[in-house]
């Protein structure tokens, strides 16, 4: 029987079988599945586990450093912590083709990754927490090779470094990766934190991104998560998230005429991101947000509830 306690403890024992007494580095974004998947093989590899996180400056507010500080309380888990973030966007400036975004970020990541993980020359494997519906919708759908959105996570890293790959949660979903980091000891706020994309806010500031945008961005979606925090449904939802439209629209301050950003809203629920439904809110927690967003956040005078679900729609924008 599929048990957390069963599946930890044979990771554990294989891990170590294939591994020993060599080292092994984990791409660690920040996001839930890498996060599990570092605190499950540090068990299995102690010190000879190499935890990287490269900062691209297109994560969340603060969520970098809480990364960080989480590893490092909890379980006593040190990052290398590389920010490059300025790299990023200098790559990124101008890029307004969303597969595009996603082929810059994905080749800027392995560049740093790899010059990072270079210095741990006696190296043999590569982690990386890999779930099901990552592997099926971007390699193969009934045999045929298409890809729906190229997911950047998995592309091109472990051959090209000549590591061999460990991504222990391939055959696992979402909900089965959460039961095992709870299991681990890892905080429920943690690990109930909505599922993040590689390519991060890229794919959420619609059209060309700036640091003054991604800040735009940072600051609405802050509020909008705090906001369902503090009404209790944030783990009712499976996605929520905040993005920046490629549209100003006219708006009126006092007696002057504004001509700013709107923001969209998007809440979506699922079981494994393969198809979803949009957020029934109610519609005083739609004024609350709104109201706060537009009066709090400089450079937005307008926000929308997206209404669709998945399909025709995905849950992301781009
Ligand atoms: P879509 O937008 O395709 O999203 O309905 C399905 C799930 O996948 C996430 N997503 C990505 N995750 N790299 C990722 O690691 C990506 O390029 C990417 N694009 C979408 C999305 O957030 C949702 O959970």
């Amino acid at each position: 029987d599929w048990t957390p306690g069963n599946f930890i403890e044979n990771t554990i024992d294989e891990v170590k079988k294939l591994v020993g007494d060599k080292k092994a580095i984990c791409a660690l974004s920040g996001g839930v599945d890498s996060s599990v998947a570092a605190v499950l093989l540090h068990k299995a590899l102690g010190k000879n586990l190499i935890n990287i996180h490269v900062d691209t400056g297109l994560m969340r507010k603060n969520e970098s450093n809480d990364v960080v500080k989480m590893f490092k309380e909890n379980f006593d888990i040190e990052l290398v912590h590389v920010d490059a973030s300025e790299l990023f966007l200098e790559r990124l400036q101008g890029v307004t083709d969303p597969e595009k975004k996603r082929k810059i970020i994905g080749n800027t990541f392995i560049e740093v990754f790899e010059k990072e993980a270079k210095k741990f020359e006696d190296a043999e494997f590569l982690v990386q927490g890999t779930l099901y519906p990552d592997v099926i919708e971007s390699v193969s759908v009934k045999g045929k090779s298409v890809t729906i959105k190229t997911h950047h996570n998995v592309g091109g890293l472990p051959e090209r470094m000549n590591l061999k790959l460990i991504e222990p949660f391939r055959e696992l979903f979402k909900d089965e990766v959460r039961e095992i980091g709870l299991k681990l000891g890892i905080p429920e706020i943690f690990i109930k934190r909505h599922p993040f994309p590689g390519p991060g806010l890229a794919v959420r500031v619609l059209g060309e991104i700036t640091k003054e945008r991604l800040d735009i961005l940072r600051e609405a979606d802050d509020i909008f998560i705090k906001a369902l925090h503090e009404d209790g449904i944030y783990d009712n939802i499976w996605q929520a998230f905040a993005v920046l439209l490629p549209v100003q629209s006219v708006g009126v301050m006092g007696d002057a005429r504004t001509y700013e950003n709107v923001l969209a809203l998007r809440a979506v629920t699922s079981t494994d991101g393969m198809t979803a439904d949009w957020y029934r809110f109610d519609h005083r927690f739609l004024e609350k947000v709104s109201n706060r967003i537009i009066r709090s956040v400089k450079g937005i005078n307008r926000v929308v509830y997206d209404i669709s679900s998945k399909p025709p729609s995905t849950i992301e924008w781009e």
